[in-house]
């Protein structure tokens, strides 16, 4: 986000004219129909509702009343900035109400929740992650872009960029998995996408959740995170940094509280960090309730306590709850919140509006609006269709299982595989069944012969009678396992991160057929996959895929792509070793088959499958590792090799660890990465450079160290198999 010097002056002048009252309103946001300030929490509305405590007809009514409360007339008197809403109709005609009956006309930003793709929903970016492909995440963002605009929204709740090492946090499926570095890179590209100013549709990202939401204690969504600064600015500062350095518009204060603050109310990180270190022009919403909620913290004794605290520290609109609108200008007058701590919040939102050209166009054209109301553009589904392909990992393929052939005759097994409705996954909220592809679609429009059996699901029986039909008239038996969508995303932990249901118990039975029997994997989050390893021949990780996936599985299941995914997250062999991450320090005891070592008397270590590792149907081979030392970087050189029948995409990992530092380091940092084509029997020798400013660390004092020493430089296709080379260095 970038404002002329003319844009500049019209803020000023703008804020300049600005009641109080008017001012205060720019910092509220409002959603229509999901109004904030019920007593209770809109999603345990929800709650009561689905189990019964509070009937439909008592939901709506509530419903009807916070619409009611939610008066057009606020808008009109200046008293509302901001929209939650997914409805170009409803938003041009209160825009309108803004813009030409409020006293000074300032139009409306109307924010949503596009994490990945509106209409045109391409992978989560836990499984898009996988790809490690910079330019398809700019590119998917672009779409997300240019649709949501179309649907009257210019600000989109996104990136989603919270680093996750914990697989029972739910909320893993919506961020680029457990790595700093690959996080960075994805929510650069992430901004880059949304925020392209020279194409014609853009909006204003939304870096979330700020910050360590990911840290939450035991993986349970909401629950508080600690740690040392130096672990705050080493593992989850990072994305949100290299995001707000590229020029991010806005930020979401997430819910937890961070070292005993929380982060709606805590100004090291809101303003000390975020806005006066990183330089974030723009402004930070809080997440839905979470001002409200900071009463519930134990931090504010009530909800006008909750408010002073919020703005002081630096949230500068508030999600939903009415608490700015009711209290600050009392605050004010009190001389308990200072005039220019409001003037720059709204300068910061009047800013946004300026960059993002409301004052000039604030309407959704209405040949805009029709432009994706039915079929959606070839390039935008070719699109989300490539990134479903390149987010596809394979996990095992043991006796070249896979690829099938068209020869073959399919049993494809499990619910899962035939339900458009489960291919989007968590936070898509404008898809349409009509666009989705599921994977039985996809194998029979690929020309495969497969007869479907349900024989059972993530919830519920399975069918014996089922399993023995699919069992006897098949070559191959594909059997679609996982995850309901419903079980991935907010406020979906689970403590067991097996295979749901009884799965497991399908699997094992179609086994008894003697058929080879292949999981295709649709989950939210890294499952731990033990027991499937062990008794499986070929696993396909292929997440929640958007709406193309039926199309990409099928292509990578026939050979017609060959699967080039490399895991954006560790998967563990059982539950109990979450959280499991590869960037671990490497403690004095070290995990080994020996007992006084960092173990487990009842299961591995070490992840089941490492960060960055994915099979191919080609093999790679890694030669003749140079590492060598310029004036400002340390410069890698590797052969990598093909050495397979097959071309394939290979995307070679160069990986650091500073061997004595001033604090213990991990036993592996990923610094680069580069993806590469390589036909069958060639090689190709690929430099990787690692600019010597990037090989520090951030002390507990949040100072960034670099220290001369040893440091081992890996390169390879994943992070537990690689070559090294070690080199002392001097900055
Ligand atoms: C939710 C989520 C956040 C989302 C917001 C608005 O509670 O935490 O990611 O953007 O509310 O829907």
């Amino acid at each position: 986000m970038h404002l002329s010097k003319e844009q500049n002056t019209k803020v000023e002048e703008l804020l300049s004219q600005m009641t109080l009252e008017e001012k205060i309103g720019q910092m509220n946001q409002e959603s229509p129909s999901i109004v904030g300030g019920f007593d209770v929490p809109f999603e345990e509305l929800i709650e009561m509702m689905t189990d019964g405590r509070i009937s439909a007809e008592e939901f709506q009514n509530m419903m009807s009343a916070a619409e009611r409360d939610f008066h057009e007339n606020d808008i009109r008197a200046g008293k509302v900035g901001s929209l939650l809403l997914d409805d170009p109709g409803k938003s041009n005609e209160l825009q309108r109400i803004a813009v030409e009956e409020s006293r000074l006309g300032i139009p409306l930003i109307i924010g949503f929740d596009v994490i990945h793709g509106y209409r045109s929903v391409y992978p989560i970016a836990i499984a898009e992650a996988c790809s490690f492909d910079e330019v398809l995440f700019e590119e998917t963002a672009r779409i997300a872009a240019e649709e949501s605009r179309a649907y009257g929204i210019n600000w989109n709740f996104a990136p989603m960029i919270d680093v996750a090492r914990d697989a029972r946090w739910g909320r893993v499926s919506e961020g680029p998995g457990e790595d700093p570095c690959l996080a960075s890179a994805f929510a650069r590209a992430k901004v880059r996408g949304l925020q392209d100013d020279s194409a014609d549709s853009y909006v204003a990202a939304c870096l979330k959740h700020y910050v360590a939401y990911g840290a939450c204690e035991a993986g349970r969504d909401y629950n508080t995170t600690s740690m040392s600064i130096s672990q705050l600015h080493n593992v989850y500062l990072p994305p949100f940094k290299a995001a707000a350095e590229e020029g991010a518009a806005t930020a979401m204060a997430s819910f937890n509280d961070l070292n005993g603050v929380p982060c709606t109310v805590n100004s090291y990180t809101l303003r000390i960090i975020l806005k006066d270190t990183y330089g974030l022009e723009g402004f930070v919403v809080s997440d839905a309730n979470g001002i409200k909620e900071c009463v519930t913290h134990g931090i504010a004794e009530d909800d006008a306590d909750a408010g002073i605290q919020a703005v002081k520290a630096g949230l500068d609109m508030d999600m939903g709850t009415h608490i700015y609108k009711e209290y600050l200008k009392d605050a004010v007058s009190a001389g308990k919140v200072s005039a220019d701590v409001i003037d720059d919040a709204v300068r910061r939102i009047l800013s946004v509006k300026m960059w993002l050209g409301l004052f000039e166009n604030p309407y959704v054209p209405e040949e805009t609006m029709a432009k994706y109301q039915d079929i959606l553009p070839k390039k935008h589904v070719e699109k989300v269709r490539e990134a479903a392909e390149k987010s596809i990992v394979l996990l095992k393929n043991e006796n070249q299982t896979l690829p099938l052939k068209r020869s073959q005759k399919i049993s494809l097994v499990g619910c899962l595989a035939a339900d458009k409705n489960e291919v989007c996954g968590a936070w898509a909220m404008g898809w349409k069944e009509a666009d989705c592809v599921s994977i039985l679609d996809g194998l029979k429009g690929a020309g495969a012969d497969v007869v479907y059996y349900p024989c059972g699901g993530p919830v519920g029986d399975i069918s014996e009678e089922e399993i023995q039909k699919a069992s006897a008239d098949c070559d191959v038996i594909v059997a679609v396992v996982g995850e309901l969508t419903n079980m991935t995303g907010e406020a979906s932990s689970k403590a067991n991160i097996k295979m749901p249901g009884k799965q497991r118990k399908m699997l094992e039975k179609l086994l008894e057929s003697g058929k080879p029997v292949i999981a295709v994997l649709m989950n939210g989050r890294p499952l731990a996959l033990g027991w499937e390893d062990e008794h499986l021949p070929a696993i396909l990780e292929c997440w929640h895929l958007g709406i193309q996936m039926g199309n990409a599985v099928a292509a990578v299941l026939l050979g017609d792509k060959n699967p080039e995914g490399k895991l954006s997250s560790s998967f563990p062999y059982a539950n109990g070793q979450c959280p499991v991450y590869y960037n671990h320090p490497n403690t004095g005891r070290p995990g080994s088959r020996s007992k006084f070592t960092s173990r487990y008397l009842d299961a591995p270590f070490e992840a089941l499958y490492p960060f960055g590792y994915g099979l191919s149907y080609t093999t790679f081979e890694y030669q003749e590792l140079k590492a060598e030392e310029t004036e400002d970087s340390v410069k890698a050189a590797v052969t990598v090799k093909n050495t397979g029948t097959v071309d394939g995409r290979e995307c070679v990992q160069l990986y650091m660890q500073d061997v004595a530092a001033g604090l213990v380091r991990p036993v592996k940092e990923l610094k680069a990465f580069q993806k590469i084509f390589l036909p069958a029997g060639t090689e190709k020798k690929i430099e990787l450079e690692l600019k010597k400013q990037d090989m520090g660390y951030y002390d507990n004092d949040g100072i960034y160290r670099l220290e001369d020493g040893m440091f081992r430089i890996y390169a390879g296709g994943n992070s537990r198999d690689c070559l090294c080379e070690e080199l002392r260095i001097e900055f």
